[in-house]
Protein backbone atom coordinates (compact mmCIF):
# COMPACT_ATOMS: atom_id res chain seq x y z
CA UNK A 1 0.00 0.00 0.00
CA UNK A 2 0.99 3.53 -0.91
CA UNK A 3 1.97 5.98 1.97
CA UNK A 4 0.85 8.96 2.75
CA UNK A 5 3.90 11.08 1.71
CA UNK A 6 4.19 8.62 -1.90
CA UNK A 7 0.05 9.44 -2.70
CA UNK A 8 0.82 13.55 -1.89
CA UNK A 9 3.75 13.33 -4.04
CA UNK A 10 1.52 11.68 -6.90
CA UNK A 11 -0.95 14.11 -6.46
CA UNK A 12 0.91 16.94 -6.68
CA UNK A 13 2.32 15.67 -9.89
CA UNK A 14 -0.84 14.64 -11.26
CA UNK A 15 -2.26 18.55 -10.18
CA UNK A 16 0.98 20.10 -11.88
CA UNK A 17 0.58 18.50 -15.40
CA UNK A 18 -3.66 19.08 -14.88
CA UNK A 19 -2.60 23.11 -14.28
CA UNK A 20 -5.92 25.12 -15.07
CA UNK A 21 -7.90 22.31 -16.79
CA UNK A 22 -8.27 20.99 -12.67
CA UNK A 23 -9.84 22.09 -9.70
CA UNK A 24 -9.75 20.30 -6.61
CA UNK A 25 -12.57 21.57 -4.14
CA UNK A 26 -12.98 19.65 -0.29
CA UNK A 27 -15.11 19.91 1.99
CA UNK A 28 -14.06 21.38 5.62
CA UNK A 29 -14.64 17.64 6.86
CA UNK A 30 -12.52 15.97 4.54
CA UNK A 31 -8.87 14.41 6.19
CA UNK A 32 -5.92 16.19 6.29
CA UNK A 33 -4.59 14.84 3.57
CA UNK A 34 -7.19 15.56 1.21
CA UNK A 35 -7.46 19.09 2.07
CA UNK A 36 -3.90 19.97 1.75
CA UNK A 37 -4.10 19.71 -2.33
CA UNK A 38 -8.06 21.38 -2.83
CA UNK A 39 -7.74 24.60 -4.33
CA UNK A 40 -11.04 25.49 -2.62
CA UNK A 41 -11.97 24.69 0.71
CA UNK A 42 -15.17 25.10 2.04
CA UNK A 43 -18.32 24.61 3.55
CA UNK A 44 -21.14 23.29 1.08
CA UNK A 45 -22.56 26.48 0.14
CA UNK A 46 -19.14 28.07 -0.59
CA UNK A 47 -18.36 24.67 -2.35
CA UNK A 48 -21.07 25.37 -4.55
CA UNK A 49 -20.45 29.07 -5.35
CA UNK A 50 -16.63 27.61 -6.04
CA UNK A 51 -17.61 24.94 -8.64
CA UNK A 52 -19.55 28.09 -10.61
CA UNK A 53 -16.73 30.15 -10.14
CA UNK A 54 -14.15 28.05 -12.36
CA UNK A 55 -15.65 28.65 -15.82
CA UNK A 56 -12.62 27.47 -17.38
CA UNK A 57 -11.64 24.27 -15.49
CA UNK A 58 -12.68 21.19 -17.79
CA UNK A 59 -12.56 19.26 -14.84
CA UNK A 60 -13.99 19.52 -10.90
CA UNK A 61 -12.58 16.70 -8.50
CA UNK A 62 -14.94 16.93 -5.95
CA UNK A 63 -13.77 15.85 -2.13
CA UNK A 64 -16.86 15.67 -0.42
CA UNK A 65 -19.89 13.61 -0.87
CA UNK A 66 -22.09 12.34 -3.48
CA UNK A 67 -24.77 15.23 -3.30
CA UNK A 68 -22.43 17.96 -3.63
CA UNK A 69 -20.79 16.53 -6.79
CA UNK A 70 -23.74 16.29 -8.06
CA UNK A 71 -24.81 20.02 -7.32
CA UNK A 72 -21.71 20.98 -8.75
CA UNK A 73 -22.23 19.02 -12.12
CA UNK A 74 -25.94 20.95 -11.47
CA UNK A 75 -24.07 24.48 -11.80
CA UNK A 76 -21.45 23.62 -14.29
CA UNK A 77 -21.31 23.67 -18.10
CA UNK A 78 -22.09 20.63 -19.79
CA UNK A 79 -18.62 19.98 -20.86
CA UNK A 80 -17.37 20.56 -17.77
CA UNK A 81 -16.80 16.92 -16.08
CA UNK A 82 -17.30 16.88 -12.55
CA UNK A 83 -15.69 13.83 -10.42
CA UNK A 84 -16.08 12.34 -7.40
CA UNK A 85 -13.18 10.11 -6.00
CA UNK A 86 -14.75 7.22 -4.57
CA UNK A 87 -18.20 6.68 -5.32
CA UNK A 88 -19.25 5.32 -2.06
CA UNK A 89 -19.06 8.46 -0.39
CA UNK A 90 -22.65 9.15 0.00
CA UNK A 91 -24.45 10.95 3.07
CA UNK A 92 -26.60 8.66 5.25
CA UNK A 93 -28.59 11.88 5.66
CA UNK A 94 -29.39 12.74 2.46
CA UNK A 95 -30.60 8.65 1.20
CA UNK A 96 -33.57 9.12 4.35
CA UNK A 97 -35.47 11.45 1.74
CA UNK A 98 -35.88 9.09 -1.33
CA UNK A 99 -37.98 10.99 -4.22
CA UNK A 100 -40.75 8.79 -3.93
CA UNK A 101 -41.69 9.26 -0.43
CA UNK A 102 -41.01 13.55 -0.78
CA UNK A 103 -43.62 12.97 -3.99
CA UNK A 104 -46.17 10.85 -2.39
CA UNK A 105 -46.12 13.01 0.81
CA UNK A 106 -46.68 16.07 -1.72
CA UNK A 107 -49.47 14.31 -3.09
CA UNK A 108 -51.57 14.02 0.34
CA UNK A 109 -50.50 17.37 1.62
CA UNK A 110 -51.91 18.87 -1.68
CA UNK A 111 -55.16 16.96 -1.23
CA UNK A 112 -55.10 18.15 2.40
CA UNK A 113 -54.85 21.45 1.22
CA UNK A 114 -56.89 21.74 -1.89
CA UNK A 115 -60.10 23.41 -0.29
CA UNK A 116 -58.39 26.29 1.22
CA UNK A 117 -58.96 29.59 0.67
CA UNK A 118 -56.85 31.68 -2.40
CA UNK A 119 -54.76 33.94 -0.65
CA UNK A 120 -52.10 34.15 -3.21
CA UNK A 121 -49.67 32.15 -1.75
CA UNK A 122 -49.14 28.31 -2.21
CA UNK A 123 -50.87 26.30 1.05
CA UNK A 124 -46.88 24.69 1.00
CA UNK A 125 -43.43 25.74 -0.52
CA UNK A 126 -40.96 22.88 -0.68
CA UNK A 127 -37.79 23.47 1.00
CA UNK A 128 -34.60 20.59 0.64
CA UNK A 129 -31.73 20.85 2.51
CA UNK A 130 -28.25 21.03 0.15
CA UNK A 131 -27.40 17.77 1.73
CA UNK A 132 -30.20 16.08 -0.29
CA UNK A 133 -29.78 14.04 -3.78
CA UNK A 134 -30.43 15.86 -7.34
CA UNK A 135 -33.83 14.19 -7.74
CA UNK A 136 -35.57 16.15 -5.03
CA UNK A 137 -33.59 19.47 -5.73
CA UNK A 138 -35.38 18.60 -9.14
CA UNK A 139 -38.82 18.42 -7.41
CA UNK A 140 -38.11 21.58 -5.64
CA UNK A 141 -37.18 23.38 -8.56
CA UNK A 142 -40.54 22.08 -10.33
CA UNK A 143 -43.24 22.74 -7.26
CA UNK A 144 -41.89 26.44 -6.18
CA UNK A 145 -39.73 25.16 -4.13
CA UNK A 146 -35.75 26.47 -2.95
CA UNK A 147 -32.52 24.78 -1.87
CA UNK A 148 -30.94 25.41 1.44
CA UNK A 149 -27.76 24.97 3.01
CA UNK A 150 -26.80 25.49 6.77
CA UNK A 151 -25.23 28.85 6.52
CA UNK A 152 -28.43 30.52 5.10
CA UNK A 153 -31.63 28.32 6.08
CA UNK A 154 -33.14 31.04 8.13
CA UNK A 155 -32.57 33.41 4.81
CA UNK A 156 -34.45 30.73 3.25
CA UNK A 157 -37.05 30.03 5.29
CA UNK A 158 -37.99 33.57 5.19
CA UNK A 159 -38.06 33.80 1.35
CA UNK A 160 -40.54 30.67 1.77
CA UNK A 161 -42.66 31.90 4.34
CA UNK A 162 -43.31 35.25 2.06
CA UNK A 163 -44.79 32.61 -0.75
CA UNK A 164 -46.69 30.09 1.11
CA UNK A 165 -48.68 29.57 3.78
CA UNK A 166 -46.41 26.13 5.28
CA UNK A 167 -42.76 25.05 4.27
CA UNK A 168 -42.44 21.21 3.81
CA UNK A 169 -38.36 20.69 5.11
CA UNK A 170 -36.68 17.84 4.18
CA UNK A 171 -34.67 16.14 4.94
CA UNK A 172 -33.19 17.25 8.02
CA UNK A 173 -35.88 17.63 10.47
CA UNK A 174 -32.82 19.39 13.34
CA UNK A 175 -31.80 22.16 10.65
CA UNK A 176 -35.75 22.72 10.21
CA UNK A 177 -36.17 22.81 13.24
CA UNK A 178 -33.65 24.87 15.05
CA UNK A 179 -33.92 27.17 12.67
CA UNK A 180 -37.74 27.96 12.24
CA UNK A 181 -37.75 27.61 16.50
CA UNK A 182 -35.08 30.94 16.00
CA UNK A 183 -37.50 32.44 13.68
CA UNK A 184 -40.16 32.19 16.33
CA UNK A 185 -42.12 28.99 15.07
CA UNK A 186 -43.84 27.60 17.93
CA UNK A 187 -42.74 23.68 18.48
CA UNK A 188 -46.53 22.55 17.89
CA UNK A 189 -46.59 24.34 14.65
CA UNK A 190 -43.60 21.80 13.63
CA UNK A 191 -45.00 18.32 13.09
CA UNK A 192 -42.79 15.63 11.48
CA UNK A 193 -44.16 13.08 8.57
CA UNK A 194 -43.23 10.16 8.87
CA UNK A 195 -43.52 8.13 5.56
CA UNK A 196 -44.86 5.05 6.70
CA UNK A 197 -48.07 6.34 8.15
CA UNK A 198 -51.09 7.62 6.75
CA UNK A 199 -50.88 11.66 6.47
CA UNK A 200 -47.24 11.27 7.87
CA UNK A 201 -48.68 10.46 11.30
CA UNK A 202 -50.64 13.10 12.14
CA UNK A 203 -54.15 14.26 12.13
CA UNK A 204 -55.83 16.71 10.00
CA UNK A 205 -55.77 19.70 11.64
CA UNK A 206 -52.36 19.69 13.11
CA UNK A 207 -51.25 19.48 9.23
CA UNK A 208 -53.49 22.61 8.56
CA UNK A 209 -52.24 24.63 11.47
CA UNK A 210 -48.53 23.47 10.98
CA UNK A 211 -46.05 26.46 9.71
CA UNK A 212 -43.31 23.92 8.89
CA UNK A 213 -43.47 20.29 8.43
CA UNK A 214 -40.81 18.31 9.30
CA UNK A 215 -39.29 15.22 7.28
CA UNK A 216 -37.54 12.96 9.65
CA UNK A 217 -34.14 12.80 8.93
CA UNK A 218 -30.74 13.16 10.36
CA UNK A 219 -27.26 13.32 10.46
CA UNK A 220 -25.96 9.86 12.51
CA UNK A 221 -22.79 12.17 13.72
CA UNK A 222 -24.32 15.24 14.72
CA UNK A 223 -26.89 13.43 16.70
CA UNK A 224 -24.30 12.13 19.04
CA UNK A 225 -23.83 15.34 20.58
CA UNK A 226 -25.72 15.61 23.79
CA UNK A 227 -26.48 18.63 26.35
CA UNK A 228 -24.89 16.36 29.22
CA UNK A 229 -21.54 16.41 27.05
CA UNK A 230 -21.94 19.90 27.03
CA UNK A 231 -22.56 20.12 30.95
CA UNK A 232 -19.60 18.08 31.12
CA UNK A 233 -17.32 20.92 29.17
CA UNK A 234 -18.79 23.63 31.35
CA UNK A 235 -18.09 21.76 34.14
CA UNK A 236 -14.41 21.06 33.34
CA UNK A 237 -13.67 24.90 31.81
CA UNK A 238 -16.48 27.37 33.21
CA UNK A 239 -15.13 29.67 30.49
CA UNK A 240 -15.93 27.22 27.76
CA UNK A 241 -17.36 28.78 24.35
CA UNK A 242 -19.90 25.97 23.07
CA UNK A 243 -20.25 25.93 19.21
CA UNK A 244 -22.27 23.05 17.79
CA UNK A 245 -23.57 23.17 13.99
CA UNK A 246 -27.40 23.02 13.37
CA UNK A 247 -27.67 19.38 12.13
CA UNK A 248 -27.32 18.57 16.29
CA UNK A 249 -30.80 17.65 18.08
CA UNK A 250 -32.50 21.04 19.57
CA UNK A 251 -31.87 20.35 23.33
CA UNK A 252 -28.26 20.91 22.36
CA UNK A 253 -28.14 23.45 20.16
CA UNK A 254 -30.40 25.65 22.80
CA UNK A 255 -27.55 24.46 25.49
CA UNK A 256 -24.83 25.98 23.34
CA UNK A 257 -23.64 29.28 23.04
CA UNK A 258 -24.03 29.89 19.46
CA UNK A 259 -25.00 27.31 16.43
CA UNK A 260 -24.46 27.38 12.78
CA UNK A 261 -22.58 26.28 9.46
CA UNK A 262 -18.70 24.86 9.52
CA UNK A 263 -17.82 27.96 8.03
CA UNK A 264 -19.41 30.19 10.72
CA UNK A 265 -17.81 27.33 13.14
CA UNK A 266 -14.75 28.77 11.87
CA UNK A 267 -14.87 32.34 11.61
CA UNK A 268 -15.77 32.24 15.36
CA UNK A 269 -12.56 30.61 16.42
CA UNK A 270 -10.86 32.79 13.98
CA UNK A 271 -12.38 35.84 15.38
CA UNK A 272 -11.12 35.35 19.31
CA UNK A 273 -8.15 37.68 19.71
CA UNK A 274 -7.68 36.31 23.42
CA UNK A 275 -6.72 32.53 24.24
CA UNK A 276 -10.02 31.05 24.50
CA UNK A 277 -11.55 27.64 24.97
CA UNK A 278 -13.75 25.87 22.81
CA UNK A 279 -15.83 22.98 22.64
CA UNK A 280 -17.02 21.96 19.09
CA UNK A 281 -20.19 20.22 18.07
CA UNK A 282 -19.23 19.00 14.67
CA UNK A 283 -17.48 16.64 12.72
CA UNK A 284 -13.70 15.76 14.34
CA UNK A 285 -11.69 15.88 11.56
CA UNK A 286 -12.68 19.78 10.89
CA UNK A 287 -12.39 20.60 14.84
CA UNK A 288 -9.08 18.88 15.01
CA UNK A 289 -8.00 21.08 12.21
CA UNK A 290 -8.87 23.77 14.33
CA UNK A 291 -7.22 22.99 17.22
CA UNK A 292 -3.85 22.58 14.91
CA UNK A 293 -4.43 26.01 13.36
CA UNK A 294 -4.66 27.69 16.54
CA UNK A 295 -2.38 26.31 19.22
CA UNK A 296 -3.04 29.62 21.32
CA UNK A 297 -6.88 28.48 22.00
CA UNK A 298 -8.06 24.90 23.62
CA UNK A 299 -10.19 23.39 21.21
CA UNK A 300 -11.82 20.39 21.41
CA UNK A 301 -14.71 17.83 20.17
CA UNK A 302 -17.95 17.83 22.27
CA UNK A 303 -18.21 13.77 21.83
CA UNK A 304 -14.94 12.25 23.31
CA UNK A 305 -15.54 9.18 21.23
CA UNK A 306 -14.30 10.02 17.94
CA UNK A 307 -16.78 10.94 15.27
CA UNK A 308 -16.06 10.89 12.41
CA UNK A 309 -18.15 11.14 9.04
CA UNK A 310 -17.18 7.82 8.22
CA UNK A 311 -18.72 8.64 3.96
CA UNK A 312 -16.64 11.72 3.93
CA UNK A 313 -14.11 9.53 4.96
CA UNK A 314 -14.22 7.60 2.40
CA UNK A 315 -12.17 10.00 0.01
CA UNK A 316 -9.37 8.26 0.65
CA UNK A 317 -5.84 10.22 -1.13
CA UNK A 318 -5.29 6.83 -2.79
CA UNK A 319 -8.89 7.61 -4.77
CA UNK A 320 -7.66 11.07 -5.40
CA UNK A 321 -4.19 10.13 -7.09
CA UNK A 322 -6.32 7.34 -8.77
CA UNK A 323 -8.27 9.85 -10.73
CA UNK A 324 -5.84 12.51 -10.85
CA UNK A 325 -3.73 10.16 -12.46
CA UNK A 326 -6.57 9.10 -15.46
CA UNK A 327 -7.53 12.00 -16.25
CA UNK A 328 -3.79 12.52 -16.85
CA UNK A 329 -4.14 9.80 -18.98
CA UNK A 330 -6.64 11.49 -20.54
CA UNK A 331 -9.52 9.21 -18.60
CA UNK A 332 -12.59 10.28 -17.05
CA UNK A 333 -13.29 8.09 -13.99
CA UNK A 334 -16.41 8.32 -11.48
CA UNK A 335 -17.90 11.01 -13.63
CA UNK A 336 -21.05 12.08 -11.70
CA UNK A 337 -23.85 13.08 -14.16
CA UNK A 338 -27.63 14.75 -13.49
CA UNK A 339 -29.58 14.18 -16.30
CA UNK A 340 -30.86 17.09 -18.18
CA UNK A 341 -34.44 17.27 -16.90
CA UNK A 342 -33.54 16.87 -13.81
CA UNK A 343 -30.26 19.73 -13.89
CA UNK A 344 -33.13 22.51 -15.48
CA UNK A 345 -35.49 21.89 -12.52
CA UNK A 346 -32.56 21.60 -9.53
CA UNK A 347 -30.93 24.88 -10.97
CA UNK A 348 -33.95 26.92 -10.91
CA UNK A 349 -34.32 25.59 -7.10
CA UNK A 350 -30.37 26.45 -6.33
CA UNK A 351 -30.70 29.43 -8.38
CA UNK A 352 -33.49 30.66 -6.02
CA UNK A 353 -30.84 29.93 -3.13
CA UNK A 354 -28.25 31.56 -4.98
CA UNK A 355 -30.54 34.84 -5.35
CA UNK A 356 -32.03 34.91 -1.88
CA UNK A 357 -30.55 38.02 -0.14
CA UNK A 358 -29.80 37.69 4.29
P1 LIG B 1 -22.13 22.65 5.87
O1 LIG B 1 -23.28 23.08 5.03
O2 LIG B 1 -22.01 23.42 7.13
O3 LIG B 1 -20.90 22.59 5.05
O4 LIG B 1 -22.42 21.18 6.36
C1 LIG B 1 -22.58 20.15 5.46
C2 LIG B 1 -22.75 18.88 6.16
O5 LIG B 1 -22.85 17.84 5.58
C3 LIG B 1 -22.81 18.94 7.61
O6 LIG B 1 -22.97 17.69 8.11
FE1 LIG C 1 -24.13 13.64 5.78
FE2 LIG C 1 -23.83 13.93 8.42
FE3 LIG C 1 -21.74 13.26 6.92
FE4 LIG C 1 -22.77 15.73 6.78
S1 LIG C 1 -21.77 14.77 8.55
S2 LIG C 1 -22.18 14.45 5.05
S3 LIG C 1 -24.97 15.28 7.05
S4 LIG C 1 -23.63 12.02 7.25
Amino acid sequence: LADDAELGGRIRRAKEQLGEDLVVLGHFYQRDEVVEHADFVGDSFQLANAALSREDAKYIVFCGVHFMAETADILSRDDQAVVLPNLAAGCSMADMADSSSVEECWEQLMELYADEDDDGRAAVVPVTYMNSSAALKGFVGRNGGIVCTSSNAATVLEWAFERGRRVLFFPDQHLGRNTAKAMGVPLEAMPMWNPRAALGGNDEQTLRDARVILWHGFCSVHKRFTVEQIEGARAQFPEVQVIVHPECPMPVVDAADAAGSTDFIRKAVAAATEPSVFAIGTEVNMVNRLADEYPQHTIFCLDPVVCPCSTMYRIHPGYLAWVLEELVAGRVVNRITVDEGTTAHAKVALQRMLDAKP
